[in-house]
């Protein structure tokens, strides 16, 4: 495959490649989905997460795996009944993906975006039918990178050139197509001479601030200083900080935004200490079906996470209760704003999300050069 540029994935000629993000930072190695179970276990391992990135990888996953059912469908090609056939691997398929994680909305939207494609297609053959799927999945990832460059404007628009900028998990480029959501005006900051001093929790417990985050931002040239999770308060304390930005893998129509655990903790504290807390959330990560927080399943994965992983030795007794939610809900209250590809939203959330969905401009919209895509 040669040198390829960082992405948690890449689509060359018919194959998709993950990078296999829990061997990172030790080691950056990019590994072949073809079938619906390698794409499911991929997502539900996290070896491709954040949830643009997830989208993006379920889409191309719905599709390479569909190739792989096809082989074993009579292929008439013409034939009406085929079409059936297909348009009913394809649900099963995307029900199956689905089941993966539960609380990125990007995992359904992007799935439900292939399903209606395919039904939108009229296709007339097996054939065509694969390519409006792939020409989907194409789509959803190239909206992504544009969606992410857009953030990076309108996030930089709300940063000073010397800031101390804190973030937790990893919404950077491995999260997403390209750039990041929250990361992504600080690389375009740093392009263009900004000097941000960026503190990265280490994000307990599968430290995707450590591993992830401050491995990207270091490899970019970028000051990055990593904290535990725990040493928030005192980052903040000491006047380090002057704006939270955070990644969300699903806010609903109110403005509460699902995010890795940990992330409520820190607005909490941002109010405490009059620091600006903002959310970065592309449009495909807003779910005006669900009314608020409260509705979103929250994610509760393997204890060993908390208990063994990435220890030589379990780091608590054998037997000892363990909890381990992987996201939080941070009320609308504490979101000072959202950045969106399409503007900066202000509250009221539950009236200005669904206007930005709809398209309607923001008192913020400033228009940048879609031309700086190409330099980025
Ligand atoms: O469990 P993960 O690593 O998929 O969780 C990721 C996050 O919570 C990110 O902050 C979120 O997806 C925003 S992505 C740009």
């Amino acid at each position: 495959m040669g040198q390829l540029e960082l992405a948690p994935l890449h689509f060359i000629s018919g194959k998709l490649y993950i990078l296999d993000q829990t061997l990172l930072p030790r080691e950056e190695t990019y590994i072949e989905l073809s079938t619906k179970e390698e794409v499911f276990d991929a997502i539900k391992n996290l070896q491709v997460r954040g949830a643009p990135a997830i989208g993006v990888a379920a889409a191309y996953g719905a599709y390479v795996s569909m190739r792989k059912e096809l082989m074993s469908m009579p292929s008439s090609g013409y034939v009406h009944e085929d079409l059936v056939t297909f348009g009913n691997v394809l649900r099963n398929v995307c029900d199956y993906l689905r089941s993966a994680r539960p609380t990125a909305v990007n995992l359904s939207w992007a799935l439900d975006r292939v399903q209606m494609a395919f039904k939108n297609s009229h296709a007339t053959s097996i054939k065509s039918a694969a390519e409006a799927l792939l020409e989907e999945a194409t789509r959803i990832h190239q909206e992504d990178v544009d969606a992410c460059y857009a953030m990076g404007e309108y996030g930089l628009s709300l940063l000073g050139r010397e800031m101390g900028i804190l973030t937790h998990c990893n919404a950077g480029t491995l999260a997403t197509s390209k750039y990041g959501t929250c990361l992504a005006p600080i690389y375009l900051g740093s392009e263009r001479g900004y000097d941000f001093h960026v503190y990265a929790d280490e994000t307990r417990p599968l430290l995707q601030g450590a591993r992830l985050t401050a491995w990207e931002l270091n490899r970019a040239g970028i000051d990055v200083t990593l904290i535990c999770d725990n040493m928030a308060n005192t980052v903040m304390k000491q006047g380090l900080i002057d704006a939270v930005v955070v990644g969300c893998d699903r806010m609903t129509r109110n403005g509460d935004g699902a995010n890795k655990i940990g992330t409520s903790a820190l607005a909490v504290l941002a109010r405490e200490y009059d620091i600006p807390f903002y959310m970065f959330v592309p449009t495909s990560t807003i779910d005006l079906n669900t009314e608020s927080g409260e509705d979103i399943e929250i994610e509760v994965r393997d204890e060993e996470e908390v208990r063994s992983m990435w220890y030589s030795e379990p780091m608590a007794p054998e037997d000892v209760k363990i909890f381990n939610p992987s996201f939080d809900v941070t009320p609308a209250k504490y979101i000072t704003a959202v950045i969106t590809e399409k503007g900066i939203v202000r509250p009221p959330y539950d009236i200005n999300l669904e206007a930005i969905v709809r398209g309607e401009p923001q008192m913020e919209h400033i228009d940048f050069d879609v031309e700086n895509l190409d330099e980025f």
